[in-house]
């Protein structure tokens, strides 16, 4: 069953030159306990898509549905009961902690604020939730800016799922941090995945990070989605020129297999009053003509769409 579908959905946001289209007419779903991985480059609209789907930003246009519900526009009630269901983690846990609560009031907070437990159990709760995100107890004291990047992110983490969300947006929760500690923080929000059967939509520019994680995968361009589909044919089989760009700009450890970086030049089309047509065609080296009159997602094998008007002509 889809948890989460979303239709047209669209969010603009006015501007002294004029209107920018950050997310425009996007519609896809996701199956309940699944992870898609959405990734586009900087400024694409990957976290104003996720802001906007959990309501910490109101739609312009199109259609937001839960559980089968419309929720596109909550009363009072409703809207809380969706910020109980929808969370996000942040790539910077530090810019969304409090700097003058210790890490234990920093958890204790979404519970306390809910007005659901009791003193006894904000106690109990809060201890269960930091061993939970690994937390060790010699922490539980201190303040945000005593700590490292990856405990930081727990403590986020944890907040996100205190109050037993349905839906987490997880918006770059690894791009800040070593490498070596990314590992250890998707392990851990694949666990929580396992275990309360979370779904996630994971925002990444960087592919190699959702190719593990994610069942599907949506690949945005200036406020749209050019392509999306599940990870492994996304990844053997790319259909649109601009995921191959992508794709190829991957680093790969294996030197028998060196990929030839794709280079794209040309102008590149504004999110502000865009031209219609493919927003990649000034860039894209199959550009014809056509390429520059309205174009949209079609599913071109099970499951995999894309929205590329010359697909068939390049794959052929
Ligand atoms: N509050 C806002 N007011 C005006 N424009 C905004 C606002 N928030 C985002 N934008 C614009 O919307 C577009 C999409 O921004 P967004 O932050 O969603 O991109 P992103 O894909 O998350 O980028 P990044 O990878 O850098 O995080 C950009 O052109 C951005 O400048
Ligand atoms: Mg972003």
């Amino acid at each position: 069953m889809a948890l989460l579908e979303i239709e047209h959905l669209k969010k603009y946001f006015p501007s002294p030159r004029g209107m920018v289209h950050a997310v425009d007419d996007v519609s896809f779903s996701i199956q309940k306990g699944e992870t898609m991985g959405l990734v586009g480059e900087s400024g694409c609209g990957k976290s104003t898509l996720g802001r906007t789907i959990i309501h910490l930003l109101d739609s312009t246009d199109g259609t937001i549905r839960f559980e089968g519900q419309d929720v596109t526009h909550p009363d009072k009630k409703g809207l809380a009961k969706l910020r109980e269901n929808m969370q996000i983690i942040f790539q910077d846990p530090y810019s969304s902690l409090n700097p003058r609560l210790t890490l234990r009031d920093t958890v204790m907070e979404p519970l306390k604020l809910s007005g659901r437990f009791t003193k006894a159990e904000l106690e109990e709760e809060t201890t269960r939730l930091m061993e939970l995100v690994g937390i060790e107890k010699r922490f539980h004291m201190s303040y945000p800016h005593e700590l490292d990047g990856g405990r930081r992110q727990r403590v986020g983490i944890a907040r996100a799922i205190a109050l037993n969300p349905k839906f987490v947006v997880c918006d770059e929760p690894v791009s800040a941090l070593d490498v070596s500690i990314q590992a250890q923080i998707l392990n851990l929000l694949m666990d929580l995945q396992e275990e309360y059967g979370l779904t996630y939509l994971f925002v990444t520019h960087d592919l190699s990070v959702v190719r593990h994680i994610s069942k599907n995968i949506s690949v945005m361009y200036l406020g749209q989605m050019v392509e999306t589909g599940p990870t492994n044919e996304l990844f053997n089989h790319p259909l649109h020129p601009y995921t191959k760009v992508l794709l190829s700009a991957i680093p790969t450890v294996d030197i028998h297999n060196k990929k030839s970086r794709i280079l794209v030049k040309g102008e590149i089309n504004s999110p502000i009053n865009p031209k219609p047509g493919c927003r990649f065609a000034l860039r894209c080296p199959y550009a014809e003509k056509k390429c520059h009159e309205p174009v949209q997602l079609t599913e071109v094998s099970k499951g995999h769409f894309c929205s590329c008007c010359r697909v068939h002509e390049i794959h052929s």
